[in-house]
Parts: structure tokens; sequence; C-alpha cells
């Protein structure tokens, strides 16, 4: 990699990006970090990108979600373990009605750090400075709060450690095992229509294990059923902390940084010839980048030639976030230009970022519907162009929070703010995400008909 470094993107322009008052402790801090274990490890790091190869060309599906911040305050076990519960809920639906392998990758263990639309944040008559996430600044709102604090990416070091061992038991420990599909339930009870439906797919899948098993195949010998891969991933924004987590592989002499398997580069920092594609075009972990309304095509290929030179497939997905409203009239064409040059990128779609609205009451919120429909267009544009829809990134909850409008259970208006716990934008709730699963298992299994029917039109 020509003149990369790990703190090569300290020479070029930088946004989002706070500076610290305490220079002192921040350097500190970052010697500890440069000195702490990894997070995650080279050969997990290579795995993913192998699997999303395999998404690349059209045989498997991204599925990426968690928080839009995770925070120190809502760290505990439960929440942890519900994100997870719902991620695998949604890929064992996508897998069984769409016989499609799902790559399962959280919005965990690491997603702190916040771009924000605007420097300040003004209530009545008192500004101060933007909260940054929690690794920066606090949520609280008063001056001393909301000066960047170096101690606190220790603090988030630390919870994405232990968020970390918690995903590593969960998914090889025996909770994943595909014999438990029943016991992954709720903390609350629900009785929405697709809840209902997953019961019905978790008894077809023991319906399947015990014919299996009548066979003379052993569920207990087989790695695939007694546990899961499952990938770490955040925006790389705050670039100190993932320059101090960047390590050297000894053998293949390639850096890797190792706060997460994957890194994504955020819509407001996707600057060709700024900081923080600088940092990212050097390390060898699969990448995404956030790609909408305001992207042009040449910045966009821009990015494609810059983070993917060798143009290996699963290096880089591109996360598409135009909301319900621009998306078909804009990525039909980003699709069909992308693939004329020949580039070989996961399209994955963000449908939370471009459909965010003010409630009445002033709350952030995304009506369901708009996520629902931004989605079904992504499925319909690729079907159209004949690519390979390859993910979704969802902001989501295993939690029962009433931040998204509309769903089964109708979170209204009004009631929006009764469990309303975000830390920044609004997530998805279980029953939500089950129900996109499902709508997202009819489209996989209507573009691999049409796929077959192509094939035998060949024949
Ligand atoms: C996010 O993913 O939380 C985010 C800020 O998205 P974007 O960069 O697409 O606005
Ligand atoms: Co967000």
């Amino acid at each position: 990699m020509n003149n990369w470094a790990p703190h090569s993107w300290r020479k070029k322009p930088i946004r989002q990006v706070p500076t610290y008052p305490d220079a002192e402790t921040l350097r500190k801090v970052l010697d500890q970090l440069s000195g702490s274990p990894p997070l995650v490890f080279f050969g997990e790091t290579r795995r993913l990108r192998a699997q999303l190869a395999e998404v690349c060309e059209g045989r498997s599906f991204l599925l990426q979600g968690g928080d839009c911040a995770e925070s120190f305050a809502e760290f505990n076990e439960a929440n942890v373990k519900n994100t997870f519960r719902v991620l695998l809920q949604m890929a064992i639906v996508m897998t069984y009605a769409a016989a499609c392998p799902i790559v399962k990758v959280g919005r965990l263990g690491g997603q702190f750090a916040k771009p924000r639309s605007s420097d300040v944040e003004r209530q009545g008559d008192v500004e101060l400075p933007s909260y940054r996430g929690d690794i920066i600044n606090s949520i609280k709102f008063d001056e001393k709060s909301r000066i960047p604090d170096p101690e606190r990416m220790l603090k988030a070091y630390a919870q994405a450690a232990n968020t970390v061992n918690l995903l590593r038991g969960l998914s090889h420990g025996g909770y994943a095992n595909l014999q438990e599909v029943h016991g992954w339930n709720l903390d609350y009870i629900s009785n929405t229509p697709a809840y209902q439906r997953y019961e019905e797919v978790a008894r077809l899948i023991d319906d399947a294990i015990a014919f299996m098993k009548a066979c003379g195949i052993d569920p207990a010998k087989m790695a695939e059923i007694q546990g899961v891969d499952f990938y770490t991933s955040h925006e790389a924004l705050l670039l100190s902390y993932e320059e101090a987590l960047t390590r050297k592989d000894p053998v293949s002499c390639e850096w890797y940084d190792t706060s997460a398997h994957l890194l994504w580069l955020g819509y407001r920092t996707r600057h060709l010839d700024e900081a923080h594609v600088e940092y990212l075009r050097g390390i060898e972990n699969p990448l995404a980048a956030k790609v909408g309304p305001e992207s042009t095509f040449d910045e966009i290929m821009g990015l494609v030639q810059t983070l993917n030179p060798m143009n290996k497939p699963g290096r880089l997905t591109l996360v598409c976030r135009y909301g319900a409203d621009n998306i078909g009239e804009k990525l039909a064409k980003l699709i069909r230009d992308v693939t004329a040059e020949g580039a070989k990128v996961v399209w994955s779609c963000d449908p939370m970022h471009g459909n965010t609205i003010k409630s009445a009451g002033g709350l952030k919120t995304r009506p369901f519907e708009k996520i629902l429909l931004e989605v079904q267009r992504f499925f319909e544009i690729h079907r159209a162009e004949g690519t390979h829809a390859g993910g979704i990134h969802l902001e989501l909850t295993g939690q029962d929070v009433t931040e998204c409008t509309g769903g089964a259970i109708a979170v209204t208006d009004e009631n929006l703010k009764s469990r309303y716990h975000t830390h920044c934008d609004p997530r998805l709730n279980g029953d939500q995400g089950l129900e996109l699963a499902f709508l997202i298992s009819e489209a996989l299994s209507r573009e691999r008909t049409a796929r077959k029917a192509d094939l035998e039109k060949l024949a």
C-alpha cells in the first residue's frame, strides 16, 4: 500500500472529529489502547471477507444491524443478547424461507461515535456543542458534559471487549444452536403475526432436524448446527481510536483494524481526499461506504477505486441510504453505471437514514411503511437490472421500544414517547425486524426464481 501508515490520515483534512482540550490525557489514553489486546482477530476478519465475496457473487445475503449508537447507560447483558437474538431470528427466517445463507454482522461492540449534522445543539436559550456519542462526550445537556473527554475511549474499549466476549459466548456456547430455535424467546410476550410466523418456521426447522436425525446425521457433530459466525462492525469515525487498535499481521504483513471485523465510511465523511478515506484504504478489513442522494457517480467511483483498487469481491459494500422517495430515481442508474465499470461491490440497502422525520411531538422517528417501501424498491430495482440485492443495514434493537412508527402493533405518533430509549436515531423493535425479515425472504425467493428462469432460457 503506497504511502500509507496507520497515522497517515493525520495529514489530511478531517470532519466530524473533535479537538480534545486535554492533549496530555489523550496521548496517555492512546498509548494505553495501542498496547491493549485486539478485540477481533485477523483470521476472523479474513473469514468475513471471504463470506462477503460469496454475497458479492450472488450466493448469500448480508444482514447488518444493531444500535444507531451504543451507550454506556444502556449497556447490560440483556440488551446485547436481545439484539443478537433478533438478528439471529431474522437470519433464520431468511435462511429457511429463502434458502439463502445469511452473513450476520452486528452494529455492536464499538458503534459509539456519531457524526452530527450540526456542531451545536440548542435548548431554549442555551447553545452547547453537540453530543457526539459516548466515546467522545456525554449526552447530558451542560457545558462540562459536552467537552470531549479522552478517558471515554478506555470505557468504550472495555465495553466493546465485554460485548464481543458475550457475543462469542452466545454464538458458539450453545445459545445459537439450531436445535434451540424455540428458545430464542423475547423478554416480553409478543403475539404479532410476524411472531406467529416465526413460531411456524421454528417448528419446521425442528421437523427438518428430526428428519436429519432419523437419516442417521448427528447434529451434535455439525459445527454449522451447533453455532453461528457472528461479526462486529461500526462506523470508523473516531480515527485516533481506530489507529490505536490497528495491528500488523506478522504472517501476511497486512494491516488490520482490530476494533471490529467490518468498518464503514459514514455519509458525512465520504470525501475522497480527506482523513477517513485515507485511514480506511490501508486496512485489510472488509469495508462499507454509505452512499445517498448527494453522492455523485464520480465520487462513488473514486471511493470504489481508492478503497478497492484490486477489485476484490467482498472487499467493499456500498450501503445505499437514499430514502423511499429518492431510491427509484437514483439507484437504478448508479447500479448500471457501477456495473458498466466492472466494479465488484456488494449492494446493501440502509432503509433507515433516508427516511428520518420529526414527529408532531418533536421526536425523531421513521415510518415503518417507508422503510418497507425502500426495501421493496431496492429489490425491485435489482431484479430489473439483473443484479443481486446483496444486503440490508438496519438500526434495530431487541428491546420493546417505540421509536419507529407503524408495524403490526402500530406504534403511533402519540405513543412514540412511551418507550423511546435511543441515544441517537430511532430503531426498529423486534417485531418490526421480524416483519421485515419475512418481506426480505419473499424478495430473495423471487430473485432466485427469476435467476433460475433466466438460466433455463439460456440452456
Ligand atoms: C448511521 O449509520 O448511524 C449514520 C449516521 O448513517 P449515515 O452516515 O448514512 O448518515
Ligand atoms: Co443512525
